[in-house]
């Protein structure tokens, strides 16, 4: 459990409307009604994006995904999809960067159902009013505050169909995180980011918040003329004077994958199809270690069909971006930290990409089923690696995930809760974000692995491509996916594979296949060689990967001494390392071994990065001694104010924080 230790969880606690003279006519059949005046414009607006404006063709109107909604009971969610469910999002927001506050409307188109009642899922959301189309007040309750936030349930007259809520978000909206001048890049400029997954875009806007309901958007964004928007849509290459962004997203995705940036970026494109979006000091950077991306994509297509979201974009966050990658639909969101100079970490971007298949077209349907979307994305970038850069990459790759695996499943199993080493998780009451671990990720992909090389790679492939098309722009629950599997798969084949063990057992069973590096046997024998007394710089390491260091850094002799540390130092240069996977591996070490002479870095290091996976392990060491708890304490204070929610969370329950001021109680 090192790799992707972040995932760990240490604690369990844890329309289409044509207009015409003010009337509005709902897409389908039913009769024209007329609508009051005042919101006819707004609501006119969301309904007439929806439909693709005038002149469009019904077959160009139809929006992917919408009718396709299957309603699975989400214990993560308010919503009742049977009853009415969104079916297009229309929002008008204002940022404020100076209050650290979004304002504004969100509009919906309704799917009636076999109730009188919307229910959205709302957190820390300031609700100031909610009309119908004919701008009348719409009856609304606000539930009972919990980890899932608050209900709001909208009574709907007979035949309503849209609504619109005026809202703001609160301070301490948890997918939000504002950044000053000084935690950007560029250093001179504020800068707002969101991250939805897996339940907090409801911190943002009211909504259905649940991966099985999937709708369409579009939004107008208003921010300072200085800065520029983008979100998970159609995305503006140049700066407005007017500070006004339109966006549009025409295929229907589930709440967690809406998503929005703001920040003084500049656009620069790879290719005909791909770019990226950065601060003036990373574009440049950042264009160099992306390269690839085109060929991604394209590498990506040949295996599983057609990229079918029109541009992939990525753009580059400030350090304190809490994942490595969020996969959210056309702009992937990046970590800053894969920017090594050497294109070596490029495989997070294969990763995200990879989930323009698995987990965006076809989604879990509940947090439960989290491993259909990563164990299948997990696989996918690893087919489109292998492409790239070949199968001793691979194996190399797959070795480290499935050492974090091994680890992470045995330190669940000491802690004597070995219930989230199951695939299908239940995670209800709790937190989803406890049941995201190296598990749906690090196990899906041996799962997958071992079916593969059962059927052989051309059954697998032809299986794979069929299931995306057959299930694009629709939810999926595990045991939908496991039947599918038999059926089309494995029975066919005449293979037998204990898969219902593999998902609803604990444990890695026995028919785990291990992968096998040859590079880091030779790695190891550097390491028996170190430790036999040959000084560090007369070792074999020339033309090391990242991931050969990586792997020599983890497996390091127990206890040593500070002169061995420095031997390492000055041969290889870690402390001041530029690769971040490198330095993080360096900096646990340092902490293990008590070594002072790296802890200057290593607070620099906690201070500006707030990637969940680095800080985990790093401050998990740390606490595991008196001396190292007193460093944690101290830079955590200094650090906390530069983390998102979700890794100070994460680390404010490691060091005991919850309930001290301003800490997140949840
Ligand atoms: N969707 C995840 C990130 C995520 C997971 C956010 C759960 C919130 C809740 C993303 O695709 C991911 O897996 N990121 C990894 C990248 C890595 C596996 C290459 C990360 O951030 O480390
Ligand atoms: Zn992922």
């Amino acid at each position: 459990m090192r790799f992707r230790q972040w995932r760990y969880p240490y604690r369990s606690a844890y329309l289409r409307a044509r207009t015409n003279a003010g009337v509005l006519v709902k897409c389908g059949t039913k009769p024209p009604m007329r609508y009051a005046s005042w919101s006819i414009a707004s609501v006119i607006a969301l309904l007439f994006t929806a439909c693709g404006g005038p002149g469009t063709s019904p077959a160009a109107q139809k929006r992917e995904g919408t009718d396709q909604n299957v309603h699975i009971m989400d214990p993560h969610s308010h919503a009742r999809p049977e009853e009415a469910v969104i079916t297009h999002l229309s929002l008008d927001l204002n940022v404020d960067m100076e209050a650290r506050r979004l304002k504004g409307t969100a509009a919906y188109a309704i799917n009636r159902g076999k109730g009188d009642t919307i229910r959205f899922d709302t957190d820390g959301l300031t609700i100031h009013s909610v009309k119908l189309a004919d701008g009348t007040d719409a009856p609304y309750t606000l539930g009972d505050t919990s980890f899932l936030g608050r209900e709001l349930a909208v009574k709907l007259p007979a035949g309503a169909d849209s609504l619109i809520i005026a809202y703001e978000t609160g301070p301490g909206a948890r997918a939000l995180q504002w950044l000053s001048p000084g935690q950007t890049a560029d250093k001179t400029k504020p800068f707002l980011f969101t991250q939805g997954q897996a339940i907090l875009t409801r911190t943002w806007i009211p909504v259905q918040d649940s991966p099985g309901i999937r709708f369409t958007y579009d939004a107008k964004v208003t921010v300072p003329n200085d800065l520029m928007a983008v979100m998970s849509a159609t995305n503006p290459q140049e700066r407005n004077a007017d500070g006004v962004y339109h966006f549009r997203m025409d295929k229907a995705i589930p709440a967690y994958l809406v998503a929005l940036a703001v920040g003084d970026i500049v656009f620069k494109p790879i290719d005909e199809r791909t770019g990226i979006y950065a601060e003036r000091t990373m574009i440049d950077k950042a264009v160099w270690e992306f390269a690839d991306m085109g060929k991604m994509v394209s590498t990506a297509e040949t295996l599983y069909g057609p990229y079918r979201w029109g541009r992939y974009d990525v753009i580059v966050l400030p350090p304190s971006f809490p994942f490595g990658g969020m996969e959210n639909p056309m702009l992937t969101f990046a970590t800053p930290t894969v920017i090594a100079g050497d294109r070596s970490l490029t495989a997070l971007i294969a990763h995200e990409l990879a989930h323009s298949w698995s987990g965006n077209l076809v989604t879990n349907a509940t947090w439960n089923d989290f491993w259909l979307n990563e164990g299948f994305t997990v696989y996918f970038e690893h087919r489109i690696t292998e492409e790239l850069y070949g199968p001793e990459y691979n194996a190399m790759t797959s070795l480290i995930g499935h050492q974090d695996l091994m680890n992470t499943v045995a330190d669940m199993e000491a802690k004597g809760d070995p219930g989230d080493t199951r695939l299908k998780l239940d995670l209800a009451g709790r937190d989803p974000d406890d049941g995201m671990t190296d598990v749906a990720y690090e196990k899906g992909f041996a799962l997958l692995r071992l079916v593969e090389s059962r059927v052989g790679r051309e059954k697998f492939d032809a299986f794979l491509r069929g299931y995306f098309d057959r299930y694009a722009f629709q939810s999926m629950t595990t045991e939908r996916f496991i039947t599918y599997l038999h059926e089309e798969l494995l029975d066919p084949a005449n293979v037998t594979v204990d898969v219902e063990r593999w998902v609803y057992q604990p444990g890695i069973p026995e028919d785990d296949i291990v992968p096998v590096s040859d590079r880091f046997t030779k790695v190891e024998e550097q390491i028996a060689r170190w430790g036999n007394g040959t000084p560090a710089k007369e070792l074999a390491t020339q033309g090391w990967s990242t991931f050969e260091w990586i792997h020599f850094l983890r497996h390091l002799p127990k206890g040593l001494e500070e002169g061995s540390m420095a031997d390492l130092d000055r041969s290889f240069g870690f402390t001041r390392s530029g690769n971040t996977e490198i330095l993080a591996a360096w900096l646990e070490q340092c902490i293990l071994n008590d070594y002072d002479a790296a802890y200057l870095r290593l607070d620099e290091f906690l201070r500006t990065v707030g990637r969940r996976k680095f800080l985990i392990p790093l401050y998990q060491e740390l606490v595991a001694t008196e001396k190292g708890r007193t460093i944690a304490e101290g830079i955590y204070a200094a650090a906390r104010p530069n983390y998102h929610s979700v890794s100070v969370r994460t680390i404010d329950a490691m060091l005991g924080w919850e309930g001290r001021q301003g800490s997140i109680t949840l």
